[in-house]
C-alpha cells in the first residue's frame, strides 16, 4: 500500500494545473484537458490525505465557476477550450468557459472529508454559502413538482455519459447500438438546453429528458448527511433542521417512486416509469443506506457476489454481464470503474460488510497494478481500456 500511495500522489501532482490564483487535476493529460466537477470532489478527498491545503483549491477553483443560479458546472475550460476524448469532439455547451450541466454532488462530502483531516472551521465557513447554494438549486431547479427526487437533464449529468440505464429516456436507443449513436443523442441534448430551452432546466427535463437517476439522488441523499454535518460544526442550526428534514423528504421518495423487488431503479417520464436494467446503480443506494438491513442482504447475496451478473474476475461490473447491453469494454456499459467500486465500498461498510468490502479493494488494486492508472477495466480479464494516467484509481486510498 505504501507503494501505491507513492504513485497516487505522484500522478496527482503530474495532473497538476494552475490557471492564475487557481489550481486543479485533471482527470487525465492525453483525454480530458479541463477541470470536471466529481473529479475533482474525488481528488479532494485523496488529496485530504497528502496536503488538507491542495485539496481546498480542488474544491475554491469549482465554487469559482458557480453559476448566479447555484449550478456549479460540470465542467471548466481555465482556457483549454480544445478537442478532447477518444472521438476528439468539441462540444458547444452555450458557454464561455464552462459546461452548462451539472454532476453527482459531491461537493459537501469532499468539503467534509477534508475538514475532518484538518479541522480547519475557517475553511468550512468560506465555502459553506457556494455548498448551499448549489445543493438548494438542485433542491428547487431540479425538483419543480416538489415530489422530493432530484432530476438530470442529460445522461451525462449521471457521470455515467453512455450507461443503458438511459437508452429508453434517450428515445429507445437498442440495448447494442453504436458509441456515435449514443453521443449524437446526448448532443442534441446539448443543444437543447441552449437553444431551445435556453436554459431553463425544468423545462428541458419535462420536454426533452426527465430521468430521476439512484445514484444521483443516492448521492445527494449523502450529501445531505454531510450538510447536515458540516451545518452543525459551523454553527447554523436552522441548516441542520431544515436539511435533515430535505433528506428524509427524497430518501421516503426515493423508497415510495424508485423501489420495487428489493431493488432501486432510475425511473423516467412524468409517471415515474421504472427503468429496470441491472447496473451498479443498485448498490449506489447502499452509500445512502436506503436499504434495510435484510435487504441489503438479499441484494448483496442475489446480485452483488452473483458470478453471473456483477462478480466476474474483477468487481463490480457497472452492467450486470446478463444484461442484453452489457459489453466488456463499451465505457459504461459493463466495465469495472475505480469509483464505482470506491462507492460500493463505502456502502457496505454502511452495513458492516467488511470482508466483501474488503475484496472490492483488493480487486480495485490489482487492477491498477496490473494495468495501470486507466480509465476503466475489462471485468473479466482486468484489461485497461480508455485513457491513461487516470486520476479515479487514487480513490483506492480512501477505502478505508
Ligand atoms: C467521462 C466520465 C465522467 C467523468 C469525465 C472526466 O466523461 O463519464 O464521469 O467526469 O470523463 O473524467
Amino acid at each position: 500500500m505504501d507503494e501505491f500511495k507513492k504513485q497516487a500522489y505522484e500522478l496527482l501532482l503530474k495532473n497538476r494545473k494552475r490557471h492564475g490564483d487557481f489550481q486543479y487535476t485533471i482527470p487525465s493529460p492525453d483525454n480530458y484537458p479541463y477541470q470536471w466537477l466529481w473529479d475533482s470532489c474525488f481528488h479532494a478527498i485523496v488529496l485530504s490525505y497528502f496536503s488538507p491545503e491542495d485539496a481546498k483549491k480542488e474544491l475554491l477553483s469549482l465554487i469559482s465557476k458557480q453559476f448566479e443560479n447555484g449550478m456549479i458546472p460540470h465542467m471548466i475550460y481555465w482556457g483549454e477550450h480544445k478537442p478532447f476524448g477518444d472521438e476528439n469532439i468539441t462540444i458547444d455547451w452555450g458557454k464561455e468557459d464552462t459546461s452548462s450541466i451539472t454532476q453527482p454532488p459531491m461537493l459537501a462530502y469532499a468539503a467534509l472529508s477534508i475538514y475532518r483531516k484538518d479541522h480547519d472551521k475557517k475553511f468550512l465557513s468560506q465555502i459553506y454559502p457556494s455548498i448551499k447554494r448549489f445543493y438548494n438549486y438542485l433542491l428547487k431547479d431540479r425538483d419543480p413538482r416538489g415530489h422530493h427526487l432530484i432530476g438530470i437533464i442529460n445522461p451525462d449529468e449521471s457521470g455515467e455519459d453512455n450507461s443503458p440505464r438511459f437508452d429508453i429516456p434517450l428515445g429507445n436507443l437498442p440495448p447494442q447500438h453504436s458509441i456515435s449513436e449514443n453521443i449524437e443523442r446526448r448532443l442534441k441534448l446539448v443543444e437543447m438546453n441552449y437553444k431551445t430551452c435556453n436554459f431553463d432546466a425544468p423545462f428541458c427535463m419535462k420536454n426533452f429528458f426527465w430521468v430521476k437517476d439512484v445514484p444521483f439522488n443516492a448521492i445527494f441523499v449523502a450529501n445531505l448527511d454531510a450538510l447536515v454535518e458540516i451545518s452543525k460544526i459551523t454553527e447554523n442550526e436552522e441548516d441542520t433542521l431544515y436539511y435533515n428534514h430535505q433528506k428524509s423528504a427524497i430518501s421516503r421518495a426515493m423508497r415510495d417512486l424508485m423501489f420495487e423487488d428489493g431493488i432501486y431503479w432510475s425511473t423516467y417520464g412524468k409517471e415515474y416509469v421504472k427503468i429496470k436494467v441491472k447496473t451498479w446503480a443498485m448498490f449506489a443506494a447502499l452509500f445512502a443506506k436506503l436499504y434495510t438491513d435484510e435487504e441489503a442482504e438479499n441484494l448483496i447475496s442475489g446480485h452483488l457476489l452473483n458470478a453471473n451478473e456483477f462478480w466476474p474476475k474483477f468487481p463490480v461490473s457497472t452492467v450486470a454481464m446478463d444484461e442484453p447491453s452489457f459489453n466488456p469494454f463499451g465505457f459504461w456499459r459493463g466495465p469495472t470503474w475505480t469509483a464505482t467500486n470506491w462507492f460500493v465500498y463505502k456502502g457496505l461498510l454502511n452495513y458492516s460488510k467488511t470482508d466483501i468490502a474488503n475484496k472490492i479493494k483488493e480487486s480495485s488494486l490489482s487492477l491498477v497494478e496490473k494495468s495501470g492508472f486507466r480509465e476503466y477495466y475489462d471485468p473479466k480479464t482486468g484489461e485497461g481500456h480508455g485513457t491513461t494516467n487516470f486520476t479515479w484509481g487514487t480513490l483506492i486510498l480512501d477505502m478505508n
